[in-house]
């Protein structure tokens, strides 16, 4: 057992995944909430939703972001994971400035149950990044082949153990 293992859950386990569907599902909530207030098919429920949505994703975003440091810190400097992960890291970061932006701009517009032009244009670049920084996030993962164990024979009552054996943690890597 590893005290990293709070920040980077376990091998094979690990916490920045299941945090970013959260924080992409919220902020695609409010994208399409704004969306549908934008185009007249709410009147006011959509507004609640875009701005309420916004603040939610921010404050999901903290606990995304910390637990993606915490991996990218683990990442040998300068190597071409490390500039993917650090191109990951600069999307992310810009989205959740414009997320931010939106937020601060749309709040007036909110209090009156209405999105403004200006702050949903905020929300839709920010979206374009999140979009932007998944597909990298997907490269790390899935190019790179950071965390992935690749055991295509374990034994399922083995793969969906919680803590694996020690010879698994030397084969994680990354
Ligand atoms: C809004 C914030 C963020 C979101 C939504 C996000 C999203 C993602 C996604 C979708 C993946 C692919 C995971 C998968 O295969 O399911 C990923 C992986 C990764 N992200 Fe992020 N990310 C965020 C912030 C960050 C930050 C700030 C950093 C670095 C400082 C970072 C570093 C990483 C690393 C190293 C990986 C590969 C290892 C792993 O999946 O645990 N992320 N991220």
């Amino acid at each position: 057992m590893k005290l990293s293992y709070l920040w980077r859950g376990l091998p094979g386990h690990p916490l920045h995944p299941p945090l970013t569907d959260a924080t992409i599902g919220i902020y695609t909530f409010a994208t399409l909430a704004g969306l549908i207030e934008v185009l007249g098919i709410t009147e006011r429920n959509g507004a609640i939703g875009w701005w309420l949505a916004l603040i939610l994703g921010l404050i999901v975003t903290v606990p995304t972001a910390l637990t993606g440091l915490a991996e990218w810190l683990t990442i040998s400097w300068r190597s071409e994971l490390w500039l993917t992960a650090t191109y990951h890291l600069l999307s992310m970061v810009t989205a959740t400035l414009f997320f931010g932006l939106a937020a601060i701009f749309g709040h007036d517009a909110y209090t009156h149950a209405d999105v403004s032009a200006g702050a949903y244009v905020l929300t839709l670049i920010g979206f374009g990044f999140l979009t932007l920084g998944g597909w990298i996030g997907g490269s790390i993962v899935y190019v790179h082949g950071m965390r992935v164990l690749n055991l295509l024979r374990e034994p399922t009552e083995r793969a969906v153990t919680p803590t694996p054996p020690p010879e698994k943690e030397m084969a994680e890597g990354g």
